[in-house]
C-alpha cells in the first residue's frame, strides 16, 4: 500500500511538470493557456510559484506521455488523471481518456509541498461542462482535508498571525501576487473541521473574504460557526456585489486593497448580529428569532470571556437588557446540550 501511494505521488508530480511544460513550451499552451493567465493579470513569478500548467485539448495526451515516461496506467487511474471509458451498458471497455483537457491546471499541494491533485479551469466561454474540474478523492487526495495555497502561505500566516480565507484559486493567486501571501482557499466546498484544524496549526485568527454575492453569505454563516467552534477568532470582509477578492484587487490595486481589508473587516459576531438585525427590521417575532440565531453562534465560542463580551455587544445592538439576554442564552444552551 505504501508503495502504491508513493507511486501516486510520483505520477502526480510528473503530471504537474508535464502540464507546466505544456504551458510554457508549446504553441497551444502559450497561445491559449499562458495568454489566458496573462489576461487574468498573473505574472511569470506567480505561475512558477504555484506551478500552474495547461492540459492539451486532446483525449489522450497525458495517457500517451505517461506511457512513454514509463508509468503504469493504473496510477493515472487511481489519481483520477485518467478516466475509464464505459460502454452503453456501463461496462468498462478497457479504454481510457484524460480527465483534464484544454484547461488551465492548478496543482494542489499538501503541506509538505507534494502534489496530490489538481483543479482545472475551462477556457471556453460557453463550456457545457463545469467551469472548474477537480481531481476525485484518491488515496493521496482528500479534498476535505486540504486548503489550496496553504503550502505557499504557511510561513506568511505565522508571520502575519492571521489567515485570509477565500473561495477560489484565482483569489489566492491574485492576492499572493499582490503581496498578501497569508491566503488560502476552501475551493468551493463548505469548510470542514479538518480544514479548520489545519489553519489552527498556524494561527488563531481567520479573516473570511466572501465573494460579493449575497447568496453565498447565508450559506457561509454555517461554515463560520464551525470556525468559532474550533476556537479561532473570526473576522469578515465583504466585497461590493459582483466582486470577489480577485476582481476587487485587480480593480483597486494592491495598496487600496490592503487598506480595504484593514478598514472594512468586522468581527464575525458583530457582522452576523448586524446582518440578522437588519433582516428582522421592526418585526418583533423575526427579531426574537434573529437574536436566538446570534446566541447560537456565541454558544460555539469556547472562551467564556469572549462569550461574555459578545453577549454584551449583542444586547447593545438589539437594545435588549443584558440580563434578559443572558437568561435566554442559558436556556438555549441547556436545551441544546
Ligand atoms: N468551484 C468548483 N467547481 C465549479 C465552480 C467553482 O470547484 N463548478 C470552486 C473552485 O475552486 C473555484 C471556487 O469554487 O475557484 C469559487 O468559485 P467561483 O467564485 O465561481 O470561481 P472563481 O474562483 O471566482 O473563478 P473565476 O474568477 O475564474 O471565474
Ligand atoms: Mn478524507
Ligand atoms: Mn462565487
Ligand atoms: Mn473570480
Ligand atoms: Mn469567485
Amino acid at each position: 500500500i505504501q508503495n502504491d501511494k508513493d507511486s501516486q505521488y510520483i505520477v502526480s508530480n510528473w503530471a504537474k511538470d508535464h502540464y507546466h511544460k505544456l504551458l510554457t513550451d508549446t504553441d497551444e499552451g502559450q497561445s491559449i493557456g499562458l495568454s489566458y493567465l496573462r489576461q487574468r493579470g498573473l505574472n511569470q513569478q506567480t505561475i512558477k510559484t504555484f506551478e500552474l500548467g495547461y492540459s492539451l485539448d486532446q483525449w489522450d495526451d497525458l495517457l500517451k506521455s505517461a506511457e512513454k515516461a514509463g508509468f503504469e496506467r493504473k496510477y493515472l487511474e487511481k489519481t483520477g488523471l485518467a478516466i475509464e471509458r464505459k460502454d452503453d451498458q456501463g461496462k468498462d471497455t478497457g479504454r481510457r481518456y484524460d480527465r483534464f483537457r484544454g484547461r488551465v491546471m492548478f496543482p494542489i499541494h499538501n503541506i509538505s509541498g507534494r502534489v496530490i491533485g489538481f483543479g482545472a479551469r475551462t477556457l471556453k466561454a460557453n463550456d457545457k461542462s463545469a467551469k472548474y474540474l477537480n481531481s476525485p478523492e484518491s488515496d493521496i487526495y482528500h479534498k476535505s482535508d486540504v486548503l489550496y495555497g496553504l503550502y505557499q502561505a504557511r510561513q506568511a500566516i505565522r508571520n502575519e498571525e492571521v489567515c485570509y480565507l477565500v473561495e477560489g484559486y484565482l483569489d489566492v493567486l491574485s492576492l499572493h501576487q499582490g503581496g498578501i501571501r497569508n491566503v488560502v482557499a476552501s475551493s468551493g466546498t463548505s469548510l470542514t473541521e479538518s480544514q479548520i484544524r489545519l489553519i489552527g496549526r498556524y494561527t488563531d485568527n481567520v479573516t473570511v473574504l466572501y465573494d460579493g454575492d449575497a447568496a453565498g453569505i447565508r450559506a457561509s454563516l454555517r461554515g463560520i460557526d464551525l470556525i468559532l467552534e474550533g476556537g479561532l477568532n473570526v473576522r469578515v470582509v465583504l466585497f461590493p456585489d459582483g466582486d470577489d477578492p480577485d476582481s476587487y484587487i485587480r480593480k483597486v490595486g494592491d495598496q487600496r486593497f490592503k487598506e480595504y481589508l484593514d478598514s472594512s473587516s468586522q468581527d464575525f459576531i458583530s457582522f452576523k448580529t448586524n446582518l440578522v438585525a437588519k433582516e428582522a427590521a421592526h418585526d418583533p417575532v423575526k427579531k426574537a428569532e434573529a437574536i436566538r440565531e446570534v446566541l447560537q453562534s456565541i454558544a460555539k465560542v469556547p472562551d467564556p470571556i469572549k462569550r461574555q463580551v459578545f453577549l454584551q455587544q449583542t444586547s447593545g445592538t438589539f437594545g435588549i437588557d443584558e440580563q434578559v439576554l443572558i437568561t435566554e442564552y442559558n436556556k438555549l444552551v441547556k436545551n441544546s446540550s
